[in-house]
């Protein structure tokens, strides 16, 4: 593949204060004379901050390593890592093409990113919000068909999965990275045989980090470090640390439209804020005939479910009529899964599930594709 720089350049190219410290940090890594080991993470911080690598940035990280601008364009042009002309403002989503994740759809992921962004790879959305590309292999192959969206990978992805991930995104929601298919991580479709308590933890190990920090698709401005050492503690990162609920730092903005993370979330998820919510009407035991399998609702597994029934709820059509104000009473309720009511969207799909209908996820956990 041909890599250029791109035929529009911005005239020039800063690191914010922070970002510029940091990079400063970097340099004394390496002994005198070998500042130029650190061209991979200047540019990449670079990248992180402008969504790509502009040619003004290149030069200003050679000037900065005391490097010939050859040198940086070399490297910067070498790795395809490194975008070299603008990409989507909210994110930029590389679907990997290769043998597995082609045998299992990954073809209609590229047909929905040509249809819903761009026809041509590298090219922007006509809003500006998006980008796509094809990769090869991003070694989550069992986990196929998925891609990488931001720096998180997004799999098990369908067709419909993968659009409802773009909507999601492009109303300033940041979907929680991972398998999209109920799966907790890469057990086998019909259930781990092994290591199956999970008690505690809300996310798997390779999510946890970025659904706590928040920076899926963030653009990285510098002032993230403070965030990054208190997470990187041997006690934050301890396999029960996920269980915490996400919270992003107040000042971090969701996407270039200067929306924090928690408004963007709040606005689009109606994620709960604490101190508000009502009650939701409880049931002493389930009617004549039984509970609902309410694990056909996608996000509940059998201690939900316990849980649930605690609580008093033990039908569809209980969820069903949730109230914006009693989903955040539930989500807040329920203990080591706080807030999983919006995310997963309970209510629509027991809207559905109440009048006998099937959702996609109903239909796998009924065929036992679910565990
Ligand atoms: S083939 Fe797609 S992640 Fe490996």
């Amino acid at each position: 593949m041909l890599r250029r720089l791109y035929s529009e350049q911005p005239d020039s190219f800063a690191f914010t204060p922070a970002n510029q410290a940091w990079a400063e940090e970097q340099l004394k890594k390496y002994p005198e004379g070998r500042q130029a080991s650190a061209i991979i993470p200047l540019l990449w911080r670079a990248q992180e901050q402008e969504g790509w690598l502009s040619r003004p940035a290149i030069e200003h990280i050679a000037d900065m390593l005391g490097m010939s601008y050859i040198r940086a364009l070399e490297v910067a042009t070498f790795y395809f890592m490194f975008q070299l002309q603008p990409v989507g403002s909210v994110a930029h989503i590389q679907v990997c093409g290769t043998t597995s994740c082609m045998l299992c759809g990954a073809e209609d992921l590229i047909s929905i990113c040509q249809q819903e962004i761009s026809a041509n790879p590298h090219d922007l959305s006509a809003d500006g919000k998006f980008s796509w590309e094809e990769v090869e292999c991003l070694g989550a192959c069992t986990n196929a068909p998925m891609a990488q969206i931001g720096k998180d990978y997004y799999e098990d992805l369908t067709a419909d999965s993968f659009r409802d991930l773009l909507t999601r995104f492009a109303k300033g929601d940041v979907p929680t990275p991972g398998p999209q298919n109920g799966r907790f991580s890469s057990e086998p479709l019909g259930g781990a045989t092994v290591l199956t308590d999970k008690s505690g933890e809300t996310y798997n190990g390779s999510v946890a980090r970025a659904v706590a920090l928040g920076d899926t698709i963030k653009r990285i401005d510098g002032t993230e470090t403070a965030l990054r050492k208190v997470s990187s503690t041997p006690k934050a990162s301890k396999a029960k640390a996920p269980a915490k609920e996400p919270k992003p730092a107040k000042s971090t903005t969701a996407d270039e439209t200067g929306i924090t993370k928690q408004q963007a979330k709040a606005k689009s998820t109606g994620s709960p804020v604490a101190g508000e919510g009502v009650k939701p009407a409880t049931l002493a035991a389930a009617r004549d005939g039984g509970p609902d399998d309410l694990k056909m609702i996608k996000g509940v597994g059998p201690k939900l479910e316990k849980l649930l029934h605690k609580l008093g709820f033990f039908h569809f059509d209980q969820v069903a009529g949730w109230s914006q104000d009693e989903v955040s009473w539930v989500d807040q309720n329920l203990e080591g899964f706080k807030g999983r009511v919006s995310r997963d969207g309970w209510v629509d799909q027991a809207k559905i599930l109440a009048k006998g209908g099937t959702t996609d996820f109903s239909k796998k956990v009924k065929k036992g594709d679910v565990y």
